[in-house]
């Protein structure tokens, strides 16, 4: 293969740019030419091409967002628009792509690669919600965002003897409400994965009160309902101080995590040595810290599941 090209999509992650300079840096020690596409889908469809060079990644590992940018694109649905991606791809002698992105951007993956564009998928959403990977890219600094937050929190919570309800994000997904909540001592989780009665949380909440606690901290989920809601449904039964922090986008941006960075990296090189071997229509991970792959048919044949031994655990640990 001669020339590849790479793109973003969907929601950016902190690491994106660790991945994308992984790509461009790996193909080009090959000799292997490699073009930007700006703009995800979009930019495939605008033309919106670039050729890279190794100063393009420079000064770049260390940044949050995606500098490719990123565009919802749901018109690559149709086969008719695909097409004109892949004439674009196919005029600058383009023949293997790589696509990083969540599961959504997966799916223009797998299409494109069934219509000829060989294609690799690299994990990167801050969600962690994606089969056939341990961690997505952006999921670890995404997560210490929140911790810090919740640090934060505490201590404001604790001089009034507050309860906080921070919103996370997470539509499908509880990971980053589970992990924040356990790492940043929680005394609730709520995740979509799990039903939970508000009037057991208010419960819980007043049996701190009577044994002395100072503040408590729900981490919900904006995929269960917002932080504002748990607010008002919790005020159904009982009647405390309660404040509400929805942490919203913040939690997407910022510098990727020294973690975030050497997955990217790892990630981003493995996606073009599979391209060099011809191997395409395929995911990387990284699964009990191994380098992996998977179909995209693979990953889209199961659903993505919570670690419950974990959820059973920070339920266990917030008493
Ligand atoms: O990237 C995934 C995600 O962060 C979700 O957790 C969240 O619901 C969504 O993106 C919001 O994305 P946007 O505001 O960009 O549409």
């Amino acid at each position: 293969m001669k020339k590849i090209a790479v793109l973003t999509s969907g929601g950016d992650a902190p690491g994106m740019n660790a991945a994308v300079r992984a790509v461009v840096r790996k193909a080009m020690y090959h000799d292997i030419e490699v073009y930007g596409v700006y703009q995800g889908y979009q930019g495939l469809v605008t033309n919106n091409i670039h050729k890279m060079a190794r100063g393009t990644v420079g000064d770049k590992i260390q940044r949050g967002g995606t500098f490719l940018q990123s565009a919802r694109c749901p018109e690559f649905k149709d086969p008719e628009v695909r097409q004109k991606g892949i004439d674009n791809l196919k005029q600058l002698g383009i023949e293997g792509l790589v696509v990083v992105g969540g599961d959504g951007s997966y799916r223009g993956a797998q299409r494109l690669n069934e219509e000829g564009i060989k294609t690799i998928g690299i994990p990167g959403t801050i969600d962690n919600d994606i089969n056939g990977t341990d961690f997505t890219i952006g999921f670890d600094t995404a997560l210490n965002t929140i911790i810090e937050a919740i640090d934060k929190i505490r201590d404001t919570a604790s001089s009034h003897e507050r309860t906080f309800i921070v919103e996370v994000m997470g539509r499908d997904a509880g990971d980053l409400a589970l992990w924040s909540g356990l790492a940043g001592g929680a005394e609730t989780v709520l995740v979509p994965e799990h039903k939970k009665e508000i009037k057991e949380i208010a419960d819980k909440i007043q049996q701190g009160i009577e044994r002395g606690k100072k503040h408590s901290i729900i981490v919900v989920a904006e995929g269960v309902m917002s932080g504002h809601e748990c607010g008002e449904q919790l005020k159904k039964y009982i009647n405390v101080d309660t404040r509400i922090s929805v942490l919203g986008h913040m939690q997407r941006g910022g510098s990727p995590s020294g973690l975030d960075r050497v997955l990217a990296s790892r990630l981003g090189g493995y996606a073009v040595e599979l391209l060099m071997n011809d191997e395409t229509g395929l995911a990387v991970g990284i699964q009990n810290n191994k380098l992996s792959k998977t179909s995209f048919d693979d990953i889209f044949s199961a659903t993505h599941t919570l670690d419950e031994q974990m959820y059973a655990l920070s339920n266990e640990l917030s008493i």
